[in-house]
């Protein structure tokens, strides 16, 4: 039976955007930009195409220079040829009805020599994040990076810039800053890997300070409502060093406070995956999007472990305003009309999640309908 009354399913306008549903498909690195110089193949047009019935598709994470690049496989936007190759995926998706931002990334000293011609990531500090980054010969250790100089910060951030004129030029809807833990932004964030004592280092404004740099560099290309940023608080496991700290809910507190002025598209949080009790952020762990909600007076697009069900409830409790999907959507192209019609959800292969070009990408078929 259908359910036209959920809240996932209605309208919603996004600025200027008018989305169809409040489903945004979350940002899915899928590695198949398999060509040295990683630009968008059609096979990707054809993967968003049919995701395009979501209310927003938000791009797998891009990268915005080569010194960002820190997996392989994963498409760039910093050459004329990936924004060429983006062209026909933003057109295969507004074709199709469908709306798409670009999530524009940076791994910082989560990437590794074998990634950038033998030369040393970047990181604000000289600190290895002890994780793993992943290279054409498997995972590998990250080393010790090299500290960016504020010259290096400042070209980094007109980098930023270009990618969002990338962006446009491309087609896409607008860009989404990505800022969860494993990227750049964090390590700037946390007292772990950023050691620094000049005006991006030592304290809370300070190491906060890149965010609202890259945003004001994008904000000369693109309306402030065209733009989000999605950010990790919580994030504990596969992380190395940049965990949550005695300091992480004050350091969100200032930057949402901060961003309150910025009208941005919305932020897009995602939740917790473990259990924060006893750790430096178990204040967080009861109504998580609540807390953020009480400090943010934009859109809120709360993520992680979403069902039907629970989707529908956060926004109907004015919790969050949309909901993103990630893993969904990989074995479900059509999740909105799933939702709407009560289908159940196919499972995903992670086999297929990083690699196996078509197979486990556009493989997966829309649910059939009994009697349909
Ligand atoms: C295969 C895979 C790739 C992902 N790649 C990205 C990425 O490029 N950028 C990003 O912000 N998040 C990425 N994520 C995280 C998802 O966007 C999302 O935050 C996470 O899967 C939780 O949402 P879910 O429970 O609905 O899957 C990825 C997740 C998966 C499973």
């Amino acid at each position: 039976m259908k359910n036209t009354s959920q809240p996932l399913l209605e309208e919603y306008q996004l600025g200027d955007l008018n989305l169809k549903n409040r489903v945004i498909m979350a940002s899915l690195t899928r590695g198949r930009a398999t060509n040295p110089g990683l630009i968008p193949t059609p096979i990707m047009a054809e993967y968003y195409a049919q995701r395009a019935s979501a209310g927003l598709i938000i791009s797998e994470g891009t990268w915005v220079n080569t010194q960002s690049i820190g997996f392989i496989n994963v498409p760039g936007i910093y050459t004329q040829e990936q924004v060429e190759g983006w062209k026909s995926v933003t057109k295969a998706v507004h074709d199709n009805g469908g709306l798409i931002f670009s999530q524009l990334g940076h791994i910082g000293a989560g990437a590794h020599p074998d990634l950038q011609n033998g030369r040393l990531p970047v990181g604000p500090s000289a600190v290895n994040i002890q994780s793993q980054s992943f290279t054409p010969e498997g995972f590998k250790d990250t080393v010790t990076p090299h500290e960016m100089t504020v010259a290096e910060i400042q070209d980094t951030i007109q980098d930023y810039r270009q990618a969002a004129q990338n962006a446009k030029d491309a087609g896409f809807d607008g860009v989404e800053v990505h800022a969860i833990v494993g990227m750049l932004i964090p390590q700037f964030l946390s007292t772990a890997t950023n050691k620094r004592n000049d005006r991006y280092g030592g304290s809370i404004e300070n190491r906060a300070r890149i965010i609202f740099e890259i945003l004001d560099a994008i904000f000369e290309v693109w309306e402030s409502n065209r733009v989000s940023v999605k950010f990790s608080p919580v994030m504990l496991s596969n992380v190395g060093i940049v965990k949550p700290d005695e300091e992480t809910i004050d350091l969100f507190k200032y930057i949402l406070n901060t961003l309150n002025s910025y009208n941005l598209a919305f932020i897009h949080i995602v939740g917790p995956a473990e259990d924060l009790s006893g750790t430096p952020v178990e204040d967080l762990q009861d109504n998580y999007f609540a807390h953020f909600r009480n400090n943010y007076t934009g859109r809120i697009v709360a993520n992680l472990g979403f069902t039907k069900e629970s989707g529908n409830a956060i926004i109907q409790e004015g919790i969050a305003d949309l909901v993103s999907f990630g893993e969904p959507f990989i074995a479900n192209p059509d999740l909105v009309e799933r939702f709407r019609d009560n289908l159940p959800l196919a499972e995903s292969d992670r086999n297929t999640y990083y690699s196996g070009e078509e197979n486990g990408y556009t493989t997966y078929p829309k649910a059939v309908i009994a009697g349909a």
